[in-house]
């Protein structure tokens, strides 16, 4: 099940806010595996987002993986409210609150795979005791809280760092913020397996011609999947 194939999470951030059944449905039909969803509260991150009733809502338009992405703190109070309104996946930040082992044993007792995430600051020193705790790392590459920004470039030797330290362990790398077809490709070689994209995925379509996103979906994972066989 588990598998470190290319697999490109669009995030819905950079979708059309009033038409998110239709924009997921064309993102899937278009190549999408993942379908990923930033929850931003205005105080771990300058910028308010949605919630659980907004993922409950969206659920049945996905049938992929809901990749439920919380720029929250705190976080443990909503999870079992994410849970419910059907994430697969549920990643809080580290940087979130002290007890982030905490969270992620909640995360996982409520049901869902567990994810950590990492912002370009923060080193992956403190991973010992957490990397059996979790699903899925996420390398932000831009500092959270906005799509479009540009990709932060110290963090290819983070993910060449962490693909090291992870060894065998069933745990995907993702990675999240500025990749594009020529971003996407440093990761994959480095190491990471999950590729979020909003602007670059979201960029030339629309709910009644998303031709483009498509196009977007596939030079991305090409460009990615290139730079992987390289390797
Ligand atoms: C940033 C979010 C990202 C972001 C990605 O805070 O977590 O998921 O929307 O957007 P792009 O691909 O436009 O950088
Ligand atoms: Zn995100």
């Amino acid at each position: 099940m588990f598998d470190r194939s290319i697999k490109i999470a669009p995030s819905i951030l950079s979708a059309d806010f009033a038409n998110f059944g239709q924009e997921i449905r064309a993102i899937e039909a278009q190549g999408a595996d993942w379908v990923h969803v930033d929850v931003m509260d205005g105080h771990f991150v300058p910028n308010l987002t949605f919630g659980p009733p907004l993922c409950k809502a969206i659920r049945p338009h996905i049938s992929t993986v809901m990749d439920v992405h919380l720029m929250i703190a705190p976080v443990d109070p909503y999870i079992d409210a994410f849970a419910e309104a059907g994430a697969d996946i549920i990643t809080a930040h580290l940087e979130a609150g002290p007890h982030i082992h905490r969270t992620l044993q909640a995360i996982r007792g409520a049901g869902c795979k567990a994810g950590l995430a990492l912002n370009p600051g923060t080193g992956i020193e403190d991973l010992d005791y957490l990397l059996d705790m979790a699903d899925l790392i996420c390398v932000m590459t831009v500092n959270p809280g906005f799509g479009g920004q540009k990709f932060i470039h110290s963090q290819i030797e983070k993910v060449q760092r962490l693909r090291a330290m992870i060894g065998d362990r069933p745990v995907h790398i993702e990675i999240d913020g500025g990749i594009t077809p020529q971003t996407a490709p440093l990761m994959a070689a480095a190491g990471a397996d999950v590729l979020v994209a909003g602007s670059a995925v979201f960029t030339g379509g629309a709910v009644d011609t998303p031709g483009p996103y498509g196009d977007n979906i596939r030079a991305i994972r090409a460009a990615a999947e290139q730079a992987r066989q390289a390797g």
